[in-house]
């Protein structure tokens, strides 16, 4: 059942969609969010495409009977790839916005040499990525990082840390490179760290902005500007809060 003024509801698999509802909050205050880390599940980005898609179906089902959403947004790029279509067709009812790597833009600004760093089902199942990929103007390197997300979403404070395996990995692209995109969610916590490896003329791409316009274009105004978040494993909920101040307080 839809209400008016009935809450947006943002979903991933940690922290990562945290950054899609700050800039969501930020843009469109006055509407109400309910945000849920699926922790029981995490990570996405190595488990199977059948598995993903049951629990966003779950999870979503199990959200709207107690908040009615007016619409949902995914706020990672893995279960867009993943599950955007079958969620689409499932809750027809409502908006479902997906979250895909901001590649375009990064080819429509004529960047010859983009690095997408993505999760392994991203990268396999995304439908933007597999398009990008025919572009001959461009020369696309595809970088998977399978534990990544995890490695962000229990060591969020610890830049020092992140900022040294994340050296090793792109060591082989930094002179190589001239537009970064970041194909998950997780990874807008590293941008500072991306930013300091790089030069400062290679521009970082994400795709917050797109999903927060597209969102406010389809949502009902209207609500008391509540936030809740929630999620299914309550000793994880310290990287919430952390995360949440960092992008209160510190920015990425
Ligand atoms: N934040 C997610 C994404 O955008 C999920 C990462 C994961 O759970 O592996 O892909």
């Amino acid at each position: 059942m839809k209400r008016k003024n009935s809450p947006i509801l943002v979903i991933d698999s940690g922290v990562g969609g945290l950054s899609i509802l700050y800039e969501l909050a930020i843009k469109n205050p006055k509407n109400d969010y309910i945000y849920f880390a699926d922790y029981n599940a995490a990570p996405f980005g190595q488990k199977s495409a059948t598995y993903i898609r049951k629990r966003l179906i779950e999870n979503i089902r199990l959200l709207d009977k107690k908040y009615h959403p007016q619409g949902v947004v995914i706020a990672c790029n893995t279960a867009t790839a993943v599950g955007v279509s079958v969620v689409r067709r499932v809750f027809c009812d409502k908006f479902i916005v997906g979250t895909e790597p901001a590649i375009m833009p990064a080819i429509r600004a004529g960047k010859k040499n983009i690095l997408v760093l993505a999760t392994p089902n991203t990268i396999k199942h995304s439908k933007i990525l597999s398009i990008a990929a025919e572009d001959t103007s461009s020369n696309i390197t595809f970088l998977s990082l399978p534990n990544l997300a995890s490695l962000i979403e229990d060591n969020i404070d610890d830049l020092a840390l992140l900022r040294s395996i994340i050296r090793a990995y792109i060591a082989p692209y930094i002179h190589k490179t001239d537009a970064v995109v970041l194909g998950c969610t997780h990874y807008i916590y590293i941008r500072p760290i991306l930013k300091s490896l790089f030069t400062s003329d290679v521009s970082i791409y994400d795709g917050n902005a797109g999903v927060a316009q597209q969102t406010i274009k389809k949502a009902t105004r209207g609500g008391e500007g509540r936030i809740d978040v929630i999620t299914n494993m309550p000793s994880k909920g310290v990287n919430l809060v952390c995360a949440w101040d960092i992008l209160l307080n510190k920015g990425v």
